[in-house]
């Protein structure tokens, strides 16, 4: 269990909704998909919506790791596949397997309560119990990161729904990586059109 004065913010984790790839298991096998965990002040939540992998290790495992990242290629490969397993650490604690990314810059272990089921998602709040930091590099911030992500999202609405609105998005979003990004924005914007 980690101290009560943790601070998220030490690990990344701000006000706001914070993109992060969470990583859960079913069994032995890992799992990694793009997920935003809600801070409001003092408390951390999680909104799955049912249909995803990610829900039901949720739901079975009551646990999950959220790893902060910006490398772009992770989004985008996470949102629409599942990572290589290479792409995952195994590590124990207190008896618990857990599985962060390799390639994340920090990542918090979480245990999920009070979670609330409706017909659409379930909400859990998020206690932290173990957290990491590995090494990372001061980076400012780059809009092409953040229109790959957008670009993410919107293209899981569009398979969703077909709707020709969110193909527009994606090609705004990618001309914002074409002027800003840098090579692995621009190789990641190319994965999340091969996957439309
Ligand atoms: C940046 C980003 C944030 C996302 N946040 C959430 C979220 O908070 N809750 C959710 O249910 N889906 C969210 N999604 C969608 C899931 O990542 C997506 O449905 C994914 O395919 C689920 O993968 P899985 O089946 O391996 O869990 C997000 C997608 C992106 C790109």
């Amino acid at each position: 269990m980690l101290e009560k004065d943790f601070d998220p913010e030490n690990f990344g984790i701000y006000d706001g909704i914070c993109e992060t790839i969470v990583t859960t298991c079913k069994g032995w096998t890992p799992n990694a998909a793009p997920m935003g965990i809600i801070r409001r002040k003092d408390k951390l939540y999680l909104r799955l919506f049912k249909g995803s992998a990610t829900y039901e290790n949720v739901l079975a495992e009551k646990s999950l790791v959220a790893n902060i990242t910006h490398d772009p290629m992770l989004f985008a490969l996470s949102t629409f596949t599942n990572l290589d397993d290479s792409a995952f650490e195994q590590t124990v604690y207190e008896n618990n397997t857990i599985y962060p990314l390799k390639e994340a810059e920090s990542w918090v272990a979480f245990e999920c309560i009070n979670t609330k089921i409706t017909s659409e998602a379930l909400v859990a709040e998020l206690v932290p119990v173990h957290a990491h930091m590995n090494e990372c590099r001061i980076k400012a911030p780059n809009r092409g990161f953040y229109a790959v992500i957008e670009a993410c999202i919107h293209a899981t609405r569009y398979q969703l729904t077909g709707e020709e609105k969110y193909l527009k998005l994606i090609k705004a979003y990618g001309e914002i990586v074409e002027k800003c990004g840098g090579d692995a924005e621009k190789d990641a914007f190319k994965k999340v059109y091969e996957f439309l």
